[in-house]
């Protein structure tokens, strides 16, 4: 089957009950979305489908039915997304395990709600946990890219 990854089309033979997340990491090599659980409650898979913020370790990739953004194609080193620059000016990450998957599922929530609220931020995030609780530099960062973007940062 096709799957378009991060704007690069590519041809994997998997079987299509195969999750996401393998097909991702064991197939395509890409290591950015992270194993926690492998029941879609921690949110470290986290990964976007059509823009989607979705759980790649609990997604078949038979049903993946638009193209695939992980954290490598987010932004670039050169040319950080607003939620990744946020998250190094308030040096979000601690262990760092949780984090591709906490700015993926930001940068989802930021996408349909350009100005949320504390509870619209709490609710899209409470599924993506942090075991070195940095929950309060994710909400603050959250509101500085949502700033950002605002401005058409
Ligand atoms: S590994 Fe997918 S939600 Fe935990
Ligand atoms: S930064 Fe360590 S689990 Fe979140």
């Amino acid at each position: 089957m096709q799957l378009i990854v991060n704007g690069t089309p590519h041809e994997v033979d998997v079987e299509d009950d195969m999750p996401l997340l393998w097909v991702l990491r064991d197939v395509l090599g890409i290591h950015g979305p992270k194993y926690g659980c492998g029941i879609a409650q921690c949110g470290a898979c986290t990964v976007h489908v059509a823009g989607v913020a979705v759980r790649s370790c609990s997604l078949p990739v038979g049903a993946v039915d638009g193209p695939v953004t992980t954290i490598e194609g987010l932004g670039t080193p050169a040319a950080l997304h607003a939620v990744q620059a946020a998250w190094v000016a308030h040096q979000v990450a601690q262990c760092g395990y949780c984090q591709s998957g906490q700015i993926m599922q930001a940068a989802s929530l930021l996408a349909e709600t350009p100005d949320p609220t504390d509870a619209d931020i709490d609710a899209a995030m409470e599924g993506n946990l942090c075991r070195c609780g940095t929950y309060p530099r994710i909400r603050a960062a959250v509101k500085t890219a949502a700033a950002t973007l605002r401005t058409g940062g």
